[in-house]
């Protein structure tokens, strides 16, 4: 896939802003704060329908509007053209979604069919962060590939709430009566169907992804490094098991943990709690490694990531890089540019031109857009201010 083009309007600081992209590298420069993260963020909504970041539709409107509309042209890999059009209306707090002419009313069908890859300094947590943060990437990869995972996903989080609120409930009278117990059965059962789904989907991701970032890690580091990446689930699991059989283990450890969950208000065993972890040459990263081997595995999941989706989807994904060459040193930030623009369209970030001095020359295929204030500025304008 690539993104021709794209429109936005009343989005953070850009109140009317049309860009034109190329197939290959398309560089936003500019001073901090002058809206190129929010040009990455805006083609997020039209490739997953969403922010990758804000978690409410209502901050990126920009302020004193009422509405924002982002419009964008894709080209699919088997030559189809595709205008969406995402709008977010924040008097009835609605987002509403269209391909063509055609609203698209259930958000999750979209996920996966214009996948994006996306490597922001905000992803640094997937390999510093507590596990929430490694299970967060890997859901997200798995959902741009697996519509069933998505809802299972859902589903899981919604019964896990429920559960937790007849357990917290319990815990304040310390007891669990007999209308509680009733009430928590059903909720048990429904996390452990979901749970089992998920956490067999995970297992199955973990071992199918696990050669992806081998071989990532084997282009863009010389001095053979062996990366893994492996499923931690709280309830053991094989990717062969059967559902039947983690149900089973996944209601027994839940018996065994009745009465702590009680005491605390919160549901104790599930894919909730599971850890993936990653280690290089055998030791785990999160103990042993330095600032610059995290960054180089972080760029190995993401490279994985979009040859994983590229064949899982049947589309080649989008990169968007997000000022990930400022805290890079120079020799590797060129070859890394040079390297992944090759694979697919890169819409890459950064405050000077000067990551891309030996990596990129500027032609046909390959742009800068100056942006300044919510705008794009020509660079002669640039230089001038
Ligand atoms: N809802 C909003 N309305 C208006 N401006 C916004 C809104 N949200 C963010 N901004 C502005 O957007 C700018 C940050 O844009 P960003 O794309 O993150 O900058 P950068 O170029 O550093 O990547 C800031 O000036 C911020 O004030
Ligand atoms: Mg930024």
């Amino acid at each position: 896939m690539k993104i021709a083009s794209a429109q936005l309007r009343n989005f953070r600081n850009h109140t009317e802003t049309e860009l034109e992209f190329k197939t290959a590298a398309n560089a936003l420069l500019g001073e901090n704060g002058q809206g190129k993260t929010n040009v990455l963020e805006a083609l997020s909504y039209l490739c997953l329908t969403k922010s990758f970041y804000a978690a409410n539709d209502g901050t990126v409107v920009q302020q004193g509007k009422d509405f924002f509309d982002v419009r964008g042209t894709l080209l699919l890999d088997h030559g189809t053209e595709q205008t969406i059009r995402v709008s977010y209306d924040a008097a009835v707090n609605r987002r509403r979604y269209f391909v063509g002419e055609k609203e698209i009313v259930t958000f999750s069908s979209v996920i996966g069919k214009y996948p994006i890859v996306i490597l922001s300094p905000e992803n640094s947590s997937i390999t510093f962060g507590t596990p929430a943060d490694r299970r967060k990437f890997i859901d997200l990869t798995i959902s741009q590939s697996s519509k069933v995972y998505i809802d299972d996903a859902l589903e899981y989080r919604r019964t896990l709430r429920q559960r937790n609120k007849i357990l917290s409930e319990a815990a304040r009278k310390k007891m669990l009566t007999a209308a509680d117990k009733a009430s928590l059965e059903p909720w048990t059962e429904a996390l452990v169907t979901r749970g089992a789904k998920i956490i067999l989907k995970r297992a199955q991701f973990l071992r199918e992804f696990a050669p992806y970032v081998s071989d990532a890690y084997a282009a863009i580091v010389e001095d053979g490094e062996a990366p893994a990446t492996a499923y931690e689930p709280q309830i053991a699991c094989s990717p062969d098991d059967s559902a039947a059989a983690v149900e089973e283990r996944y209601r027994r450890m839940l018996e065994e943990k009745r009465a702590d969950e009680i005491k605390t208000g919160a549901s104790l065993v599930g894919p909730h709690r599971d850890e993936i972890a990653f280690s290089l040459n055998g030791l785990r990263l999160r103990t042993y490694s330095s600032q610059g081997q995290h960054k180089t595995f972080l760029v190995g999941l993401k490279i994985a990531e979009f040859f994983y989706l590229k064949e899982r989807c049947s589309e080649t994904p989008v990169f968007l890089l997000d000022d990930v060459f400022s805290e890079l040193d120079d020799p590797r930030s060129t070859r890394l540019v040079g390297f992944i623009e090759n694979l697919a369209q890169t819409f890459i970030t950064a405050t000077s031109e000067s990551v891309f001095r030996n990596a990129l020359q500027w032609n046909d295929e390959r742009q800068k857009i100056f942006i300044r204030n919510g705008a794009p500025v020509s660079e002669r304008e640039m230089i001038t201010a």
